[in-house]
């Protein structure tokens, strides 16, 4: 018999629908200990929130979310909202001793997420933030690949994530989707949007990174704002550029942007050792490029290793060799790790703290690029 765990989803949009249905498959692919059940979602509108229930399954639905945490009955609480609402939701559940999976990025800022690191680590209760790119089965084998020292020493580290869809000035900021250019919802704007995601897996991959020096842009400095009605000035930073060291000594080059015409989500990462190099690229994520210097040298060259394998992460829990799985699935891998490390008692990262880490990143980038300098990045 497998335990129970009680979920309250706060937050039905984008993020809500994938984390609801990681939650309804895990127990169909995963041997877990644990039964998600599907108790409780919330969101601003009531009668969308009583359509995502019926549809997905919860057994209630509510439009406020202390409902959600004040409710004995709910084990753990997952935070799928905008984020200038994650730390006051997540420190009100660690209070109430709920496990937790929230959204990244973890805050607006490192000062904020320093106060959620500290009331989850108080409360002890377990807690995971959302850099589900972590958990594409590629992305994992390449820190297979690294931790086995295949690349030998690591030169460089490159990644970029790039999108278009802010170019017209008449995307507004504010409200549903668009709360993402509006600083105050925000935080930041791509440094936090996309490049934390970039630096998270950087940091899985390559470790530590030291200092960094950053140049961003806001091509659209004014916007109409969907809750005042008026053209009110943007806050975010639309495009960031950031060179950085490793505590290894590597270096590091990153670039995201939502102007680059042509590109939707294109999440790539490069890396090059002194052995061997590896790249990845989110619109052929079941790919993993490879390239090993000890191949013999008539043959040597890139392979493009298809990712799909039973002794290739996750992929035995899925169909069979030769049939690859998609984007919804790092969703699935993500609670089926939490769930496993929830009854072990051996947390599944990224944790708070992890997360920690990457906003100190983020923040030295932003800073890097008001002040014009090189920025020391303080360590989790
Ligand atoms: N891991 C990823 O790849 C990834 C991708 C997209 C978004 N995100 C993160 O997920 C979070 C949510 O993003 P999204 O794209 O799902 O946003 P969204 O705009 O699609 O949905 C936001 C949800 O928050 C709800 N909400 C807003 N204010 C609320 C309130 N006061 N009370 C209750 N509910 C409220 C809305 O009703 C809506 O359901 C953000 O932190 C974002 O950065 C992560």
């Amino acid at each position: 018999m497998k335990k129970k765990l009680n979920v309250g989803l706060i937050g039905y949009g984008f993020m809500g629908r994938t984390h609801s249905n990681a939650y309804s498959q895990v127990n169909h692919f995963f041997d877990v200990p644990y039964e998600p059940v599907l108790q409780v979602v919330c969101g601003l509108e009531e009668n969308v929130a009583k359509d995502f229930a019926d549809q997905w399954g919860y057994k209630s639905y509510t439009t406020d979310w202390h409902k959600v945490i004040e409710d004995d009955n709910i084990d753990q609480v997952d935070i799928c909202v905008p984020n200038n609402m994650h730390a006051e939701i997540a420190i009100a559940a660690a209070k109430a001793g709920k496990s937790i999976i929230c959204e990244k990025p973890l805050a607006l800022d490192a000062a904020q997420a320093e106060t959620m690191v500290d009331a989850i680590e108080k409360a002890g209760v377990a807690n995971l933030v959302s850099f589900n790119y972590r958990r594409v089965p590629a992305v994992t084998l390449a820190k297979m690949l690294i931790d086995e020292g295949r690349l030998g020493r690591i030169f460089h580290y490159r990644a970029n994530f790039l999108q278009d869809w802010t170019i017209s000035a008449n995307v507004p900021q504010g409200g549903m989707a668009t709360w993402r250019l509006d600083v105050k919802a925000a935080g930041s704007g791509v440094t936090g949007d996309l490049l934390a995601h970039c630096i998270d897996t950087a940091m899985w991959h390559n470790g530590q990174i030291d200092s960094v020096c950053a140049m961003t842009e806001t091509f659209v400095k004014k916007r109409m704002h969907v809750e005042t009605g008026k053209v009110e000035d943007v806050g975010i930073d639309d495009a960031c550029t950031f060179i950085c060291r490793f505590g290894n000594e590597s270096l590091g080059n990153f670039e995201s942007t939502r102007y680059a015409r042509g590109h939707k989500a294109l999440y790539t990462f490069e890396i090059n050792g002194e052995k061997a190099s590896i790249a990845w690229d989110l619109h052929d994520l079941h790919r993993l490029s490879y390239f090993d210097h000890s191949d013999e040298s008539i043959v040597r060259g890139w392979r493009s290793v298809h990712v799909t394998d039973g002794d290739m992460p996750y992929m035995d829990k899925w169909w069979v060799p030769g049939l690859q799985i998609g984007y919804e699935h790092t969703f699935v891998h993500q609670v089926a790790d939490f769930l496993e490390g929830l009854d072990k008692g051996e947390p599944a990262s990224p944790s708070f703290r992890d997360a920690l880490a990457t906003q100190y990143v983020c923040d030295a980038v932003l800073s890097s690029a008001k002040d014009k300098e090189w920025k020391t990045v303080k360590k989790a």
